[in-house]
């Protein structure tokens, strides 16, 4: 493994230093002015962070060799002795010398969950129908907002009135506002469905506990990726892939294949269709399973995978949607060869309450 410093100059002029992992020896470019938080998130990789500004100390890590600027951080969040061990703050820290070598080992690298919250106080902003079945809401935040990764679901319920708590997919990405927004299917039988569908008003105030569950990207993952989305599971395979693409740096193919029953049933094509044009790397097929589709695919997902995808040993492939789509979905890419490892399933947890007590499930 080389140790060669490289100072790269671009065509503007730009400078940029690098940072490396200890102890994967991996490395990524920082620009000229960049925080090591900054440029590790350009380049897909999660590091814990709250408050992005040198207060919450949750960004700290250890810088194994090379100089950086701290810039202005608070002592409670920085001590003396973390300073003299070789802690930094790297949502502030900017790299001097021309490598920075920081401890981000390949498991550090994978998003750790935030500590879930209970009945967070939220209004319903804003609630429209995304299709027949769905309908869309948003939500904002009375208090601090929910911190969570793209992939993972709150419950939401009012069970002081016999509506039971039932698990959504947050459909969007961590933005600065805090909205949440959640895509419901409406169930015949289902109370809370009716509640949210047809009681709830925008200015009615709600309470959401999360964020649940590790259907997360993992960003240390260098293969092309599969995502197989149906009805509203297409909120959590969405929101994964809007964030991979719009942190940046995501490099390798992305193919997002979504099945719906009728052409009523298809929903966010604008926004898939824009991160197609935006993202070379990025394409976008549907498939009708009760109609004849005028262009694109026909028939169920899990009997057309073959055909489309005939080995799938070296992908990741991400499967939401209602049970038993995802199991026949996994079943058929497990036939075609994908580890068990980079297979990552949600199987619609709009149906009850999360299956292990998300204490447990804190990295
Ligand atoms: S994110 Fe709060 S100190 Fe870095």
């Amino acid at each position: 493994m080389s140790h060669d410093p490289e100072l790269v100059r671009t065509g503007q002029e730009t400078i940029v230093k690098q940072i490396r992992f200890v102890p994967s020896g991996k490395q990524i470019p920082c620009e000229d002015g960049d925080t090591v938080l900054a440029a590790l998130e350009r380049h897909g990789y999660a590091l814990p962070n709250n408050c992005r500004a040198g207060a919450c100390g949750e960004c700290k890590t250890r810088v194994v060799s090379g100089e950086f600027d701290q810039g202005l951080v608070m002592d409670m969040a920085l001590s003396g002795e973390e300073r003299e061990a070789g802690y930094g703050l790297m949502c502030m820290a900017k790299p001097v010398s021309d490598v920075l070598e920081i401890e981000f080992g390949t498991e550090d690298a994978k998003p750790k969950l935030f500590p879930p919250r209970e009945n967070a106080p939220y209004v319903l902003t804003d609630k429209f129908p995304r299709t027949p079945r769905i309908a869309e809401l948003r939500l904002r935040p009375l208090g601090a907002p929910m911190r969570f990764w793209p992939g993972q679901y709150v419950t939401l319920g009012d069970p002081g009135r016999n509506i039971p708590e039932r698990c959504y997919s947050i459909a969007n990405i961590p933005n600065r506002e805090g909205e949440i927004a959640l895509q419901v299917t409406y169930q015949d039988e289902g109370r809370t469905s009716a509640w949210l569908h047809d009681e709830l008003r925008p200015g009615d105030q709600v309470a959401l506990s999360g964020p649940y569950g590790t259907f997360i990207g993992d960003p240390t993952a260098e293969t092309p990726v599969l995502c197989l989305a149906a009805g509203s599971g297409l909120a959590p395979i969405l929101s994964l892939a809007s964030a991979a693409f719009l942190r940046g740096g995501f490099k390798f193919p992305v193919t997002l294949i979504f099945s719906a029953r009728t052409s009523a049933d298809l929903y966010d094509l604008g926004l898939l269709r824009y991160l197609e044009a935006r993202f070379r790397n990025f394409s976008f097929r549907y498939t009708l399973t009760r109609e004849t589709p005028s262009g694109d695919l026909s028939g169920r997902l899990p009997g057309l995978l073959p055909e489309l995808f005939p080995d799938l040993s070296g992908h990741s492939v991400y499967i939401a949607g209602a049970p038993q789509f995802v199991e026949a979905s996994a079943a058929a890419v497990r036939q075609l060869g994908v580890a068990e490892e980079r297979l990552h399933t949600e199987g619609f947890v709009e149906q009850g309450k999360p299956e292990a007590p998300p204490g447990d499930r804190l990295l």
